[in-house]
């Protein structure tokens, strides 16, 4: 066995499809949920356009990995329509919601929606890719990896430029931004109510 060999009791990837080993008896679904639903996470939208039109998907699977170099992830579900999509463009749009972007956020989540009516505004960047003009804060990057695991695909993004809270702005005060937050299936707004005197 080679340092590089998967231990044997390691997860087996078939066909970039992560499997547990047979002998082991893994969580099922509904306790799984169960764990994570006091689990919070801040609320982005994904945007991605391989030429037949944008596309945006409503996401909490979002984080950062690294700051040097800029890459974070998400995962995409091969039920959501924005996916096929997602995988074929070169690049991706993330927007990081603030609880003024509720109506974005719902949206991006409803099947069926045309996620850029002429009500919201949008704008193409030079580089061609469909932003949502209110968004605070967006992060332009391209996949460099990806990864199948279960029903759905990890995507690694290499951040390429962003769109950051204006300086002087009261969204780069911790205490001033309010950020929406997905918690046991409600929406929530962080705000000075939320922070702790530690
Ligand atoms: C708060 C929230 C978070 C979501 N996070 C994800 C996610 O991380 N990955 C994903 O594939 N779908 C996620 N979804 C679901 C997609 O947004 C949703 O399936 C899709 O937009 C529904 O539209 P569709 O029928 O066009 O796919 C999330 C939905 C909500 C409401």
């Amino acid at each position: 066995m080679t340092n590089n060999a998967p231990s044997e009791n390691l997860p087996i990837i078939h066909d970039g499809i992560i499997d547990p080993p047979h002998d082991v008896e893994v969580l099922s679904a509904d306790e799984f949920k169960l764990a994570f639903r006091n689990h919070p996470a801040g609320v982005a939208i994904v945007t991605a356009d391989a030429g037949k039109g944008p596309v945006a998907m409503t996401v909490t699977s979002v984080f950062s990995v690294s700051a040097e170099p800029p890459l974070l992830v998400f995962s995409a579900s091969a039920q959501s329509s924005a996916t096929p999509t997602i995988a074929e463009a070169d690049t991706v749009v993330i927007h990081l919601l603030g609880a003024d972007q509720l109506h974005l956020a719902k949206l991006a989540a409803t099947s069926g929606a045309n996620r850029f009516p002429d009500d919201i505004a949008w704008e193409k960047l030079p580089t061609g890719e469909t932003v949502y003009s209110e968004a605070h804060a967006w992060i332009r990057g391209r996949t460099v990896n990806k990864l199948k695991a279960g029903n759905s695909t990890v995507f690694l993004i290499e951040a390429l430029e962003a769109k950051t809270p204006a300086e002087g702005s009261s969204e780069l005060d911790a205490s001033a931004a309010h950020p929406l937050v997905y918690h046991n299936r409600t929406w929530h707004k962080l705000d000075s109510n939320s922070k702790l005197d530690a």
